[in-house]
């Protein structure tokens, strides 16, 4: 009896094995990208040498009293990118010509330039901390000169190895944060969210930067279109991101705050640059507080992209919030609605949306079938996914390599963007969130979100995490687990 019961046991196990080792590389079309994201403030470090100029993070990030920022950024999270003549650098000098445009066209700095020619190799995000320093107010029309200089100096030098291009990568996060809740750079907010940021008009200031960053991606791809995509080949996006949303209670009330929470994250940006015009609910919202798009502007966004980089890592339940009091607007009220994936300390909705912050890999799915249905299914490259140790800054190493719940995480998002796929969205690649543990913003280096684990005690020695190995398994179509 007992014997049979083993080989019963077995038999699943084996069964069970046969069914993972069915799900790897191969489970995804021809051609399907896979890799692994990074971002260079995160990584490089070095800030101030070798003449570079400084960007809103340098500042905001070495600001006295700390701010939301922890600690400087001196040290990088790679021994070769701390020194700057043996990796790449930001290499764009601050220069302004008498018109008060940046001259950035001629003069990219040699050496730091040089090392990213030899470094970069397939995809390049242009803009993942936009603007240089005294951008404080909104990316005005000389930024936004100043970006599609950057931009056209990328192309002209790199052009020839990036096939891939994203004018700027979550922009929600720029504006919502560095102009909503000041969390970062350049920490502005609003005087009614009670921080130690400097005041700006958070009811007004994130949709007049959102519009600006728009315009600049657009007039970007413009540029890229008519002068270096006909010989260059190369393929020209921008990368938003969004969480998935769910109803917290079966409500019209409720449902209306998932769309809108969905159209101030998400829509707010494909809505332009798909259809050529903010969201409904924007604009009945926020009235004149929302900057119009002229008949010329439309032309430029709408259809300014040959795909869509999308960043995903959680859901949460959004509920209908009441109008708040009073004439402060902020874009947190704006939303007027309460999103999180608990309510009163307790986990809520339908069991397939676990319920615990960064991990509900079933709405990747769903928001890639929302994307495919609102936005005439794009081409969509998943331009990151992952998950952290959370305040890890001193994990033992032991348990840090230790990382099941990564591998968990991606193993379960495949399978969600595999079904997506398998119902028709044009999903095209896969990045996991990050190479390396780095530099996560507001939180330091507290979470870590690598497959490396970096010791940063010990001369930023590099460990392989055991969710690297399983990543490397999963591409050579060996699934394993652990
Ligand atoms: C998105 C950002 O692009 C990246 O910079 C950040 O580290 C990860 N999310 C994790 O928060």
């Amino acid at each position: 009896m007992a014997r049979r019961v083993l080989s019963a046991l077995l038999l699943a196990a084996l069964a069970c094995d046969a069914a993972f080792a069915k799900f790897g590389r191969h489970s995804f079309p021809e051609g399907f990208v896979f890799g692994a994201g990074s971002a260079a403030y995160q990584y490089e470090g070095a800030y101030k040498e070798g003449g570079k100029g400084p960007s809103v993070w340098d500042i905001f990030s070495h600001i006295p009293g700390g701010r939301e920022a922890p600690q400087g950024h001196e040290h990088g999270c790679l021994p070769v990118l701390n020194c700057l003549d043996q990796d790449p650098a930001n290499w764009l000098p601050e220069r302004r010509n008498q018109q008060g445009r940046g001259g950035l066209l001629q003069q990219p700095h040699q050496r730091g330039h040089s090392k990213w020619a030899e470094a970069i190799r397939h995809h390049l995000p242009l803009g993942h901390t936009p603007g240089p320093r005294e951008q404080l107010q909104g990316l005005p029309q000389r930024e936004h000169h100043d970006y599609v200089d950057f931009a056209e100096v990328c192309f002209r030098e790199f052009g020839d190895r990036v096939k891939f291009w994203t004018t700027f990568n979550e922009p929600w996060t720029y504006s919502s944060m560095g102009y909503g809740t000041g969390a970062h750079a350049p920490g502005r907010c609003s005087p009614f969210i009670s921080r130690s940021c400097t005041p700006g008009d958070s009811g007004r200031e994130p949709y007049v930067v959102t519009h600006h960053i728009l315009l600049a991606h657009a007039e970007a791809v413009a540029l890229y279109r008519a002068k270096y995509q006909p010989a260059q080949r190369g393929q020209i996006g921008i990368t938003v991101v969004t969480n998935w949303y769910v109803p917290s209670t079966d409500t019209l009330a409720d449902r209306r705050a998932v769309q809108r929470s969905l159209d101030f994250m998400y829509g707010w940006f494909l809505d332009p640059i798909v259809h050529g015009a903010y969201p409904g609910t924007m604009t009945s919202f926020l009235g004149d507080r929302l900057p119009p798009f002229t008949p010329e502007q439309i032309k430029l966004v709408k259809g300014s992209y040959d795909f869509i980089g999308v960043n995903y890592y959680t859901s949460d339940y959004a509920s209908a919030a009441p109008a708040p009091n009073g004439p402060q607007q902020s874009y947190a009220t704006d939303i007027r609605a309460n999103t999180s994936g608990f309510r009163d300390g307790v986990p809520i909705g339908p069991p397939e949306f676990v319920p615990t912050f960064f991990n509900s890999p079933a709405g990747l799915r769903e928001l890639l079938l929302y994307t495919a249905r609102r936005y005439n299914n794009p081409v969509i490259y998943i331009t990151e996914n992952g998950i952290a140790e959370e305040n890890s800054a001193r994990i033992p190493l032991r348990k840090a390599l230790k990382d099941g719940h990564r591998i968990t995480f991606h193993s379960q998002h495949l399978q969600f963007v595999n079904h997506a796929i398998k119902n028709g969205v044009n999903v095209k690649g896969y990045f996991t969130w990050t190479f390396m543990d780095c530099f996560e913003w507001s939180d330091g280096y507290l979470d870590r979100f690598g497959l490396i684990f970096i010791d940063r005690l010990n001369g930023l020695k590099r460990y392989r995490k055991q969710s690297s190995y399983w990543i490397e398994s999963f591409l050579k179509r060996e699934e394993t687990h652990y």
